[in-house]
Formats: C-alpha cells, structure tokens, sequence
C-alpha cells in the first residue's frame, strides 16, 4: 500500500503550490525538501532577497539623485549595508514561516530531506535531522528546480569573490568593481542593486545585445538607459578567464578577436541556470535527462514513467517562478483527475531592474521568424502626465496585435511599474482580448496604465494624447 497518493520532490514555487492544490483536492500529500526551508530558489536565494536589495537600493539612489527636482534636500546620506541584508533576510524569514504554515493548513505532510528514487513507487529520505526513511506513493512529482551554471574550467566559483547569485544576494560590502559575466535578466538585477550603492559595474556578454530573447526595441533602451545610470556594457565579448590575481581578480576576454583584460574585485557569473535532478536516483526508475540536464514531459507533465512527472524548471520553458507554480496546480489537478492546464503564450517574464521591463506573449522578432502579419502600436511614458510626476518618463509600451483579427499576441513594456502594468495585458492574453477591447476600456486618469490604452489605440494609429 503506497502511504502517499502524491508525493512532491522538491519544494520550491513548483512543488509547494502543487502540494497546496492537491491537498484542496482532497489528496493524501507529502512535500519533500532538502534546503532546510520551503520556497526554493526563488524565496530563498532568488526573487525574493533580490527584489529587497533591489528596493533598499533603489530608495538610496532615488533620495541620492532624485528628490532634489522634488524640492527636497537631504544633509549627509549614507546606507548600512548589514541593515539592507538584515531585512531581505527577515523578509525570506518570514516567507518561508508563511509557506510552512500554509502547508500545515491543507494537510501536507512536510518531509526534510533529500529524496532518492529506490524503485518506480519508493523514495528513501536522507533526513535533515539525521537518520533515513523510505515512502511509498501512487504518484510522484519531480519539481526539483535549477541551479547556476558554473563555467568550471574558466571561472570557477569559490564563494567569495568569484560568485553565482546566490553569493552576490550577500556581499558584505560594496565591491568597488564588480564584473558580471552575462547580460541576462540576473546580470542585470544584481548589477543594478550593486552599480546603485557606488559599485562600478561591467558587464561582459557574448551576444550583441542586453536581454537577448527580449523584444529587440526593449532591449535597445535597455541598453541605452542603464549606459545612462552609469553600466558599462562589453556586448559581443566572450569571457576568457577570470583569475586570482594578488589582492584582486583578472578577467580576460576576447573582443573581435583579441584577448583584453581587466581588473576587478568581485565576479558574478551569470550565464543560466541548469536543471538540478543531483542525487535523485534517476537511473534507478529508468528516467533519462537531455544534455541541458531537463527532464522530458508529455502534456500531462508525465515522464516515461507514467506515474512520475515532473514540473517547474526542470522542464521546458522559461525558468520563472509564476510558470513553475502554475505547472505545479496542473499536475496536482491532473492526478486529481482534473483537467489540468497552463497557458504559456500568457506567462508574464518580468525584469526588475529600474525602469522595469516586462513581457508577454510573442515578441516583433518571433512574429518576422514565424511570417505572422502583424500591426504595432508603441507610446512612450514620457506621453503620460502621471508618468511626469512621477519624474520616471524613460521607456514605452509596445503592443502587438494580429493585423487582421485585432487579437493582443505580444505586449512588451519598459518603464516605471512595468512589472505590474503588465498583469491587464496578460489577461487581455489570457481572454483573447483585441487590442481594441483594451483602447475601448476605461483607465482611470491620471494612471501609469493610461500608456497601456494609448498604445492598444496606437495599434489602429488613433493614438488620442500623443
Ligand atoms: P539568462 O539566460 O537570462 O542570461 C544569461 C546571459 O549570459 C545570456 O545573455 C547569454 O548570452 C550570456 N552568456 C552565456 N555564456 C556567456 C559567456 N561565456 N560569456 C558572456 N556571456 C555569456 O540567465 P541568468 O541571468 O543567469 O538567469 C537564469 C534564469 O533565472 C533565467 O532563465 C531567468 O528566467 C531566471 N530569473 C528570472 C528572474 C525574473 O523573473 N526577474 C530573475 C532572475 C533569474
């Protein structure tokens, strides 16, 4: 007899939030986690702690650089980095408690371990606290997550000043040049929070743009606007080597052919994130990983063991927190026997740098690549009274829109609260809404979202305020 009818490996955004779903549905489930907290990377080492630097150090450079045109003079201004850290932490703190409780209240059992498959129905658990045992289920779900991507022979990571984000969330203080290898949405974030506190930053990226699977307009005024807060970008520069060299680092890379270096005193590497099934006795139920380490899954989320699936950053897509818990629900209400099922063409991708970018659906590039015909629409904050007094005008919001249906297929935003603005395109998406339905709604006035009716009326070229 299975002692379990579900059991989640891994509890990250993926595996929580399907252990919550499946316990609402009535399912006798467990939740098995190693890191010692719920949440994943995403609470503990990922989302969560970065958006709180992000925020501390955003406030600093926005009194620093900005409240003057306010009107407002502050005397001396300092920051206290201990205190930044001692906040995100209680903020993860707390997260972590809140899931947990959560857990409790729809009757999941929480296992702290690290599971390893025995056989196709049995795990064995390295518990935390010492000492092991073995659970049975009628189904399993792999939800296990990522980890970074080390360039072992060239940059390899030593925890302190060659680093992956994890370490990058806890630099004691400022560095005073930090290199981040890799202008991805984590290059961008971390390279944000530290060039903000008085870091000089350079980013070193193999590819000719920032952000690159982002819309390429976005990407362009990225860019341009990050330049302008003080980055430096070396695009189309692959990294060589990133070395100990006495009391700092040497980074060499290759530039149209020739070796360059640099110095510097902190390394972030940030070049992707891999599937991390380590040490989960794979091989033991016959399940094999791609070369990238993912997982392959049918549209039930099934592996080639039918009763074993697996969700979140392990599969396919994009590595994001809100896809990984809505596959998680899918699954939990696919073994319910519910019918189960995510949208991907409306899953928001979000950068929380400042201004923030944010996306969904298809961006110009995709749509030219696949031959779709397509119309745009494109209005600029800097149109927008709220925007103004605000004194946040950099960026746009770009619609697209089938050229002969209407229907909203991309929305790709750079500007202030981006990363909430998006959330009435995702649900235009979400609901097939015309880029008219979303020019014919009412936006309140003066808001941030205004841009938004702007551009969807741009897309039939009657933009009214620009
Ligand atoms: P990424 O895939 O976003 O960017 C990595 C960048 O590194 C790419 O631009 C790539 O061209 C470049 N690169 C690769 N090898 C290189 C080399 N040897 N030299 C120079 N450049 C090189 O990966 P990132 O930023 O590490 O993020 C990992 C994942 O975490 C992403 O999939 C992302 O979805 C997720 N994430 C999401 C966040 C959000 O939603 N706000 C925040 C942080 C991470």
């Amino acid at each position: 007899m299975a002692n379990f009818d579900v059991v989640f490996i891994g509890g990250g955004p993926a595996g929580y939030t399907g252990a919550i779903r499946a316990g609402q549905l009535g399912l006798n489930v467990a939740c098995i986690e190693s890191r010692g907290s719920l949440g994943g990377t995403c609470l503990n080492v990922g989302c969560i702690p970065s958006k709180a630097l992000l925020q501390s150090s955003e406030n600093y450079h926005q009194v620093k650089h900005k409240f003057s045109e306010h009107g407002i003079q502050i005397g001396k201004l300092e920051f206290d980095v201990a205190q930044m850290l001692k906040r995100k932490d209680g903020i993860v703190s707390g997260l972590t408690k809140g899931i947990e409780g959560l857990l409790k209240k729809n009757k999941v059992t929480y296992i702290k371990g690290k599971a390893s498959f025995v056989n196709p129905n049995t795990v064995k658990v390295a518990l935390t606290d010492g000492g092991s045992e073995e659970h049975t289920a009628k189904n399993f779900v792999i939800s296990t997550g990522s980890s970074p991507i080390e360039l072992r022979s060239i940059a390899p990571f030593d925890g302190k000043d060659i680093v992956s984000s994890t370490e990058a969330l806890t630099f004691d203080k400022v560095p005073e040049h930090l290199v981040v290898v890799g202008a991805g949405v984590i290059g961008l974030e971390m390279g944000s929070v530290w060039m903000r506190l008085g870091a000089k930053v350079t980013v070193i990226e193999a590819l000719d743009r920032v952000l690159p699977p982002m819309d390429g307009a976005v990407s362009v005024e990225m860019k341009k606007i990050l330049e302008k807060q003080g980055m430096n970008f070396l695009l189309g520069c692959k990294l060589l080597k990133a070395e100990k060299s006495g009391k700092s680092l040497k980074v060499t890379y290759e530039q149209e052919g020739k070796s360059k270096d640099l110095s510097c005193d902190k390394v972030l590497v940030a070049v992707g994130r891999r599937a991390y099934t380590d040490g989960l006795g794979l091989e033991n139920v016959g399940i094999a990983t791609r070369k990238d380490g993912k997982i392959d899954v049918n549209h039930h989320y099934q592996t080639s063991v039918a009763h074993i699936r697996a969700v979140g950053d392990v599969i396919d897509g994009p590595m994001l927190a809100h896809k990984a818990d809505e596959e998680g629900v899918a699954v939990a209400e696919l073994i319910a026997g519910k019918p189960g099922h995510v949208n991907y063409q409306a899953i928001p991708n979000v950068v929380y740098t400042w201004p923030e970018v944010a996306s969904v659906g298809s961006t110009e590039e995709e749509l030219k690549a696949k031959g779709v015909d397509y119309k745009v629409g494109k209005i600029p904050f800097m149109a927008n009274g709220r925007a103004r007094c605000f004194g946040e005008t950099d960026g746009f919001v770009k619609i697209i829109a089938d050229a002969k249906s209407d229907k909203i297929i991309g929305a790709h935003i750079i500007g202030p609260n981006a990363s909430e603005l998006i959330a009435e395109l995702v649900i235009g998406v979400e609901f097939s809404a015309s880029a008219e339905d979303i020019g014919r709604s009412s936006h309140a006035h003066p808001t941030l979202a205004e841009v938004m009716k702007e551009a969807a009326l741009a897309v039939d070229k009657r933009a009214l305020n620009f």
